[in-house]
This record gives structure tokens, C-alpha cells and sequence, in this order.
């Protein structure tokens, strides 16, 4: 992770008062006056200002805009992990709340929070995921009813949950789940005979990907944001 980075999350402050601060010279690394934000900084590495040793806040949460070709997972023989796109310390600490497939796009919620995670995840709790399908055969009307019934997929010995269907035109259509089993949405359509080309997630709960952020770039989460997966 960057120093610029670790003293706004040590710290609480801006980017900006981040680099007046490393400006004014009174912080070290390892003992080390440095002055350049762009510096890395390791999980063993100790951040000091003036004579206050700097450690990292709490439970982090991250919301990125995933881009396609990347895995969901520490390792991959194949495959770059989402990994490589954070700037973090203790990467192994780190999970995701809710994996995309690898071609899969948009909203990824990433987090050390064991029991945050688990209400996103947990079918239990039912939080609800909407992602924006486009498919390669035109939808069909039936498509709403049989979501709403509830579709058993193969290898599976219960049907999935009613799910929302919105459409938006022939081929494309936002879909809200209530669950998250393996390939849920493509063997969902599957299961009708079309096949899902592209895949988008863009909320979970009520937390909704941030237009804002390019493919491969992420956030913090806002307090509210956090906060709305515990009070759902
Ligand atoms: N459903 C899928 O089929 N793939 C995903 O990545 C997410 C949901």
C-alpha cells in the first residue's frame, strides 16, 4: 500500500492533508524520514508522525468496479485475482462478500469483516442482488412468471427463491436474486434454454455500484453504506 494511502486510513484524513503532512517532514518509515507518498509501505513495515506510532483502523470495506478477466480468489494458476488491483496491506485478511465469475463485471464488495460478509452471503438473510443481463436469444414473456415460481436448477434439490425480472429491451434485462448459488444467474437462464453473454452486478442490498469508478478501481465504503448491510 502506499504512504500516502496508509496515513488517510491510519489517520482519517484526506489524500490532500496526507501529502501536506509527508511535506512537513515529520513522518518516517522504519525509522526513515521519507517525504514522497508514493512510497510502499509492507504489513511489517511501522508509519510514524513525529513520535505517534500510525497503525490502521478497523475492518475494512472496499466496493470496486470489477473488470472482466479477472478471479475472485488469492490464487489462480490462470487468471490475474482481483487482488492485484488493490492497494492494500494484509491482502490475505481480505474476502470477498459475494464472488463475480471471471468474465462476470461491476459491483464486488471486498472486506476483512467475517460477520458483514456473512449478511450478504448467508441465504438466511436473503440480500438482494440485482445485476443487468444481456442475453443471446430474445427474452420471452414466460421468463417473469417462471422467476417469480422459482427454478430448479440442475444438481440442485430445491428450487431457487422468486427473483425479480425487469426488461429492458429483447435481449437485455435486470435481474434481482435473493441468494447466491455457484453460476446462479446464468444457470438460471440456462434452465429457459437462453444463454446470459454478459453479466453485470450492480447492487447488493442497498448499496449500489458507484458510477464513478472505472473497471478495475474501487472505494471505501461510506459509513452508510456499511451501516445498511447491518440494519437490512
Ligand atoms: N451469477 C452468475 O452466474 N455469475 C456471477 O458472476 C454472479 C451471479
Amino acid at each position: 500500500m502506499r504512504l500516502d494511502k496508509y496515513l488517510c486510513d491510519g489517520l482519517g484524513i484526506t489524500r490532500k492533508q496526507a501529502t501536506k503532512l509527508l511535506k512537513s517532514g515529520d513522518v518516517t518509515l522504519d525509522g526513515a524520514k521519507v517525504k514522497s507518498g508514493a512510497v510502499k509501505v509492507s504489513s511489517q513495515s511501522e508509519v510514524m508522525w513525529e513520535d505517534r506510532a500510525i497503525v490502521l483502523r478497523g475492518p475494512r470495506y472496499l466496493m470496486m468496479n470489477k473488470p472482466t478477466g479477472f478471479v475472485c480468489s488469492h490464487e489462480d494458476g490462470f487468471n490475474h485475482t482481483v487482488f492485484v488491483l488493490l492497494d492494500e496491506v494484509r491482502y490475505d485478511d481480505l474476502h470477498f462478500a459475494g464472488r463475480l465469475d471471471v468474465d462476470t463485471t461491476g459491483l464486488l464488495l471486498i472486506t476483512d469483516d467475517g460477520k458483514w460478509s456473512h449478511r450478504i452471503t448467508s441465504p438466511k438473510h436473503k440480500c438482494d442482488k440485482t445485476y443487468r443481463v444481456w442475453l443471446a436469444d430474445p427474452v420471452q414473456e414466460e421468463y417473469a412468471n417462471a422467476f417469480q415460481q422459482g427454478i430448479l436448477l440442475r444438481n440442485e434439490k430445491e428450487p431457487t427463491l422468486p427473483a425479480e425480472l425487469e426488461i429492458i429491451s429483447d435481449n437485455e434485462v435486470l435481474l434481482t436474486i435473493h441468494e447466491g448459488k455457484y453460476h446462479q444467474v446464468k444457470r438460471m437462464f440456462a434452465a429457459l434454454g437462453n444463454r446470459v453473454e454478459a453479466l453485470h452486478r450492480e447492487r447488493i442490498g442497498q448499496i449500489v455500484l458507484d458510477e464513478t469508478l472505472e473497471p478495475g478501481e474501487y472505494r471505501d465504503l461510506s459509513p452508510q453504506e456499511i451501516e445498511s448491510i447491518f440494519s437490512k
